[in-house]
């Protein structure tokens, strides 16, 4: 980036005094808004095409400002470009070069438009393109969680299922990673959603009232890909609910990813032992000799504190900003940019990481085991013997209390003291409480018997092949 020769600015004419170095500082967004150069020169293309076609501009000038728009594009591409502070942000660097190249005529290509719809065009052209792509890449990882459901079904992987981070009710590993393959999918669809509310142009609404040029929207929207033009041209300039709800279901999806990297990580404590993070995902420690740290996950659960905080600060940018456009809103874009990029990795590294992780099924299901994980089962089965549920549950809990305090399980406890308890009672039916038969008899609609399970992973792959 290039401060010297300050030019005159393109909207100088009114000013007699040069603009203060440290304003001009302030002021810029080339450092970060050059990263819309692509779609900048896009939508002048649009527009100046649009131009022509309406008698607006001359052919020869059209063709004139298309080429020099053109060579501007390949020189950026190629690195080539120069850009200036002075000149202040993506537009006017794109603008003023093209002046540098072709001359006067540049000026025309500003007819019937204001910097105000051209930056929120570009932003959206921006922002749907990185919804898509994030929507995609969500969409292999989810993908990699169903093929790790389906690859741990056959043998059934057993685990502890937790509430309160205390063993709860034993699952199937399948039914674990199915549970994070649903939360993707739903955030596959709110980025979609969201690309496509936010597919309207905004080209051509002017700095705030529209134009008495004799434009046409609808040719614009539809060689920018969008499905209309926007109706108002009011909210065309001053809205930026698109990068909000961009950025929301950003924070729903990292949020999910950063659950996804807490269990990751306890999972792979000495403790847990429930699976070994590949090598190729973790990190040593520079005097632990022993260490293998989950650094990757981590990382992704403390990644999802600047994607939060890029929702908050541009939700706290556009609160109290008046219609129509203020420069408060040039603070829209380095925080979609941070949690795009962010997502972008985060996601790939998963899908790589994952198929490489290696689960220990015995001390999963040893797991499972502890903690009395099958009292619910014992107790449906009183209840399923006529007893009312909250009684069941009531004498199984004395069992719970009896067998801990003596330190046994429940299927080590006698045929007398469970008879004492309840006359359906045995050492036969307490024998039954495996792990296995837990798991295996949840078989409701969306359960973890492993039945269930190879169902819903093969319903899942159905729904990926359907949008493919
Ligand atoms: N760099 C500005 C932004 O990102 C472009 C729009 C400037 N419009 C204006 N009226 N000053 O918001």
């Amino acid at each position: 980036m290039t401060t010297n020769t300050s030019d005159k600015k393109l909207w100088g004419g009114r000013f007699a005094e040069a603009t203060d170095g440290l304003v001009e500082r302030f002021n810029a967004s080339v450092g970060f808004d050059q990263r819309l150069a692509e779609q900048d020169i896009r939508a002048s293309l649009a527009h100046v095409a649009m131009l022509g076609q309406q008698g607006i501009l001359e052919g020869a000038e059209v063709a004139r400002i298309t080429g020099g728009l053109q060579e501007i594009l390949t020189a950026i591409l190629a690195g080539n470009f120069e850009w200036r502070l002075d000149r202040e942000d993506v537009h006017m660097n794109v603008e003023a070069d093209l002046r540098d190249r072709i001359g006067g005529v540049a000026g025309k290509l500003h007819t019937a438009r204001s910097r105000n719809d051209q930056v929120a065009t570009d932003f959206r052209l921006f922002v749907r393109e990185a919804a898509q792509n994030l929507a995609q890449l969500t969409r292999a990882l989810r993908a990699t969680f169903v093929a790790e459901a389906e690859r741990h079904l056959d043998p059934p992987v057993l685990m502890p299922g937790y509430t309160h981070l205390q063993v709860a009710q034993p699952i199937a590993l399948s039914h674990w990673f199915l549970a994070y393959a649903e939360m993707l999918e739903r955030d596959e669809g709110r980025l979609l959603d969201a690309a496509e509310r936010m597919n309207e142009s905004p080209l051509g609404a002017g700095a705030l009232a529209g134009t008495p040029w004799p434009i046409d929207r609808e040719a614009t929207a539809r060689a920018l890909g969008f499905a209309r033009p926007m109706r108002n041209s009011l909210d065309a300039v001053a809205s930026r609910d698109f990068a909000l709800e961009f950025l929301s279901a950003c924070a729903i999806l990292i949020a999910h990813l950063s659950r996804l990297s807490e269990e990751l990580i306890l999972f792979s404590t000495f403790e847990f032992g429930f699976v070994t993070l590949p090598d190729s995902h973790t990190t040593g420690s520079s005097i632990m000799p022993q260490k293998k740290n989950p650094d990757v996950s981590e990382l992704a659960r403390g990644k999802a504190g600047r994607v939060f905080g890029a929702l908050m600060g541009l939700l706290t940018v556009v609160k109290g900003t008046p219609l129509a456009y203020n420069k408060d809103l040039q603070e829209d874009k380095e925080s979609v940019f941070d949690a795009y990029d962010t997502l972008s990795i985060v996601l790939r590294l998963y899908a790589d990481m994952l198929p490489k992780a290696e689960w220990h099924a015995t001390t999963m299901r040893q797991a499972a085991s502890r903690g009395y994980s099958t009292a619910t089962d014992l107790a449906d089965f009183l209840a399923m013997g006529g007893l009312p549920f909250r009684e069941a549950h009531e004498v199984v809990g004395g069992l719970v209390g009896l067998a801990s305090r003596t330190g046994r399980q429940l299927w080590e406890l006698s045929d007398e003291e469970l008879r004492a308890v309840h006359p359906l009672l045995s050492a036969e039916v307490a024998s039954r409480l495996t792990v296995e038969a837990s798991v295996s008899s949840r078989q409701s609609f969306g359960g973890t018997a492993p039945d269930q399970v190879g169902k819903q992973i093969q319903a899942a792959l159905e729904r990926l092949k359907e949008h493919a």
